[in-house]
C-alpha cells in the first residue's frame, strides 16, 4: 500500500496537516480572495482531449529539446522561494535538487534559498538546473548572483518580472507573515560578496541590518530599457517569467531572450486576472519558434497534457511539489513528480498520442 497520496486533493489536505501554519499560509495562499488562483486550476476543466484509436501507442516519448538540452519529460519544478522551509529539517532546496537528480525533472531554483546556490547545484547530479533571478535594484548584486549561478553550473537564467513587489495577500497580511523578513531563505544574499560589502557588520553579527538591506534591494521595477542590461548579464539561455500578453512576448524576443515563461505566479501576485492557461495559446502564437514554458494551476498529468497541446514546450508545477516535500522530503517530491508523469504517459497511451509532436492544438475541444 502506498504511504503517499495518489490524488492532489489528498496530497493538499495531508500536507496542510504536516506544515507549520505560517509555512502553510504562505504556500497555499494567493492574492486577494484567491479567485485568480482558483481560476488557474478550474481553467483546465474547460478543455478535453479527443482520443484516437488504432494507434497502438505502446511506446511513448515525452522528451523535449530545450535550450540546447534534452529533457526526459516536458515537466519542471517552478521556483518556490520558501522551498527551503517546506522541508521539515529546513533544507528543502537541497532535497528538491536531490529529487531533481533522481527523476530527471529540472528544478528552477529560486533566488530565495535556505542554502547557498553553490551547495544546491551539486545535488542536481546530471539533471540540468535553471536559476531564477529576482533582480535586485543593486546592479552589481544582480551580476554577482548571475555570475555565481553560472559558475555553479546552472544551465539557464529565469528572470521573474511580476514580483518586484509582493501582491496583496490577505492570508499572510492577517498574520503578519512574511518569512524573508524573519531572515529566512536569504542564504544567497547573505553569502554574496557584493551584498556583504554593502553592510557595516556581517549578516551573522547583525542579522537585522542584513534583512533590512535585503528589503531595500530586493525588488527592481524593471522597464524595457533594462532588457539590454539583463541580456548582457549572461551568455546562458535567458528566460523571462510572468509574461501574459502576446505583445510582451514579442518585444522580449526582439530584445534577445531565449525563452518566454507564461505564468501568473500561481495567482499569488494579482487577483482579478485571467487564468494563466487562457493566455497560453496567444503567447505561443506570438513567440513563434521561441519556446514557451508554462505554469500556474497544474495539478495532474492530464493538465500537463492539455498545456502541451495548447503549445507549451514544458510545464511547471509549484505547490504540488512543495506539498510532496512537506509530507515526505525528497521521496515525497519524487512521488509527486512520478505520479504526474505516470498519468501523462498513460493518457498518451490510452488516447493514442505517442509523442509530444502528436499533441497539437486540434487534439483539444472546449467542453460544452
Ligand atoms: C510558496 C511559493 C513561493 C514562490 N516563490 C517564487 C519565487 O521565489 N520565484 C518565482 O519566480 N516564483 C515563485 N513562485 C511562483 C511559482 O514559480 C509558480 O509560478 C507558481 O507556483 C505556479 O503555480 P502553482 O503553484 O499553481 O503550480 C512561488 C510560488 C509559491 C507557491
Amino acid at each position: 500500500m502506498p504511504t503517499m497520496p495518489m490524488s492532489f486533493a489528498e496530497l493538499e489536505s495531508r500536507a496542510a496537516q504536516a506544515m507549520p501554519p505560517t509555512v502553510l499560509s504562505y504556500v497555499a495562499g494567493g492574492a486577494g480572495d484567491e479567485a485568480t488562483q482558483r481560476a488557474n486550476t478550474d481553467a483546465f476543466a474547460r478543455w478535453g482531449l479527443v482520443p484516437r484509436m488504432f494507434v497502438g501507442a505502446t511506446e511513448r516519448d515525452l522528451s523535449v529539446e530545450l535550450f540546447g538540452m534534452r529533457w526526459p519529460a516536458p515537466l519542471f519544478m517552478a521556483p518556490v522561494g520558501v522551498i527551503g522551509i517546506c522541508e521539515q529539517g529546513g533544507h528543502g532546496d537541497l532535497a528538491t535538487a536531490r529529487a531533481s537528480a533522481r527523476t530527471g525533472v529540472p528544478m528552477v531554483a529560486s533566488t530565495l534559498m535556505a542554502d547557498p546556490l553553490e551547495e544546491v547545484a551539486p545535488e542536481l547530479g546530471d539533471t540540468p538546473g535553471l536559476f531564477q533571478l529576482y533582480t535586485p535594484t543593486d546592479r552589481d548584486l544582480a551580476a554577482s548572483l548571475v555570475g555565481r549561478a553560472e559558475a555553479a553550473g546552472f544551465a539557464g537564467i529565469v528572470v521573474t518580472l511580476d514580483t518586484w513587489l509582493t501582491g496583496w495577500r490577505p492570508r499572510d497580511l492577517s498574520t503578519a507573515n512574511f518569512p524573508q523578513l524573519r531572515g529566512l531563505c536569504l542564504a544567497n544574499y547573505f553569502s554574496d560578496p557584493i551584498f556583504r560589502s554593502r553592510l557595516a557588520s556581517s549578516p551573522e553579527d547583525d542579522p537585522q541590518a542584513a534583512v533590512s538591506l535585503w528589503a531595500q534591494v530586493f525588488g527592481n521595477p524593471l522597464t524595457w530599457d533594462d532588457l539590454p542590461w539583463l541580456r548582457s548579464l549572461t551568455t546562458l539561455p535567458l528566460i523571462v517569467k510572468g509574461i501574459q500578453h502576446p505583445d510582451d512576448a514579442r518585444r522580449a524576443i526582439d530584445g534577445g531572450v531565449d525563452g518566454i515563461y507564461c505564468s501568473n505566479h500561481g495567482g499569488r501576485q494579482a487577483n482579478g486576472g485571467l487564468p494563466a492557461l487562457d493566455c497560453l495559446a496567444d503567447i505561443v502564437d506570438a513567440a513563434g519558434d521561441t519556446p514557451v514554458l508554462f505554469d500556474s494551476g497544474v495539478r495532474s498529468g492530464a493538465e500537463v497534457i492539455k498545456a502541451l497541446a495548447l503549445g507549451a514546450a514544458a510545464v511547471g508545477v509549484g505547490r504540488p511539489y512543495a506539498y510532496g516535500l512537506a509530507l515526505g522530503g525528497a521521496d515525497g517530491i519524487v512521488h509527486v513528480l512520478r505520479t504526474i508523469l505516470a498519468e501523462a504517459d498513460l493518457i498518451m497511451a490510452v488516447d493514442g498520442y505517442p509523442t509530444r509532436a502528436d499533441l497539437t492544438r486540434d487534439t483539444l475541444r472546449e467542453v460544452r
